[in-house]
């Protein structure tokens, strides 16, 4: 399975934060961003990583990733996103990456405390369809919503008025190599972009969806409110299962 890291968009939602570097750049308590969702993979045993930019600070994440090392990684491959066509959008871009493989995909802007070994592995048995994580949150307003009936879930609806559950699908991805034609089916949005939660309910809908729910805190780090969140979080438990820098113990 290959790892992607989703890391391009213009950060609107962080202006003046992002006037001048990636919103993914920006630190969170100790670390950039983006060092988070690339530990998430790693920690999930994926480290053939592909990470998708996009914008006026592309060549940041050269600078600050190389390739790797700092991951105990050997390499690591970039692409880059023209304009803002959305997380699927995005996503269409590793297919050739991919290579008949499925991919996890984390959204540059999740963090979260614990690890994902045990959905990866789940996965890894499923052989084909998709895998979602949920997690339990106060807002859900703010996220792709999932309508449960049982242990079924039965669609997914992108930042709902009048959410049908108090659970959002969270910014980490199973997919199986149809995604890229499921991706080209898809029609842009009212927000003009090709919406990952659409190509959830392709897979809900054919039948081949699971989810599990995450342990440990989630959070994304996309507004003022959940960067500043995410910072105190890290600061408090650490993420990712790693220690805490030295400087905080
Ligand atoms: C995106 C997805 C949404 C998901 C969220 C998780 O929202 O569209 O379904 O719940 O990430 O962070 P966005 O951050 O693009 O508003």
């Amino acid at each position: 399975m290959k790892g992607v890291v989703l890391a391009g968009g213009l950060g609107s939602r962080l202006y003046p934060l992002t006037k001048i570097t990636n919103k993914h750049l920006l630190p969170v308590y100790d670390k950039p961003m983006i060092y988070y969702p690339i530990q998430t993979l790693i920690n999930a045993g994926i480290d053939d990583i592909m990470i998708v930019t996009g914008g006026n600070y592309a060549g940041h994440f050269l600078q600050l990733l190389g390739n790797g090392k700092d991951f105990g990684l050997k390499h690591l491959n970039y692409t880059y996103q023209q304009g803002e066509g959305g997380i699927a959008d995005a996503l269409s871009l590793v297919e050739h990456f991919a290579d008949d493989e499925p991919v996890c995909v984390v959204l540059g802007d999740n963090i979260i405390e614990g690890n994902i070994r045990k959905a990866a592995e789940d996965y890894r048995k499923q052989g084909r369809g998709a895998k979602i994580l949920l997690k339990q949150v106060h807002d859900p307003q703010r996220f792709g919503v999932p309508e449960l009936d049982g242990e079924r879930v039965i669609q997914i609806e992108e930042k709902p008025k009048k959410p049908k559950s108090d659970y959002a699908v969270i910014g980490i991805y199973f997919f199986d190599n149809t995604v890229f034609n499921v991706i080209k089916t898809l029609k842009p949005s009212d927000r003009g972009e090709l919406e990952i939660t659409d190509v959830n309910n392709h897979y809900i809908n054919e039948g081949t969806m699971t989810w599990a729910e995450l342990e440990g805190w989630w959070t994304d780090a996309g507004t003022f409110e959940s960067l500043l969140h995410a910072a105190n979080l890290v600061a408090k438990t650490g993420a990712n299962n790693l220690e805490l820098s030295a400087a905080n113990s």
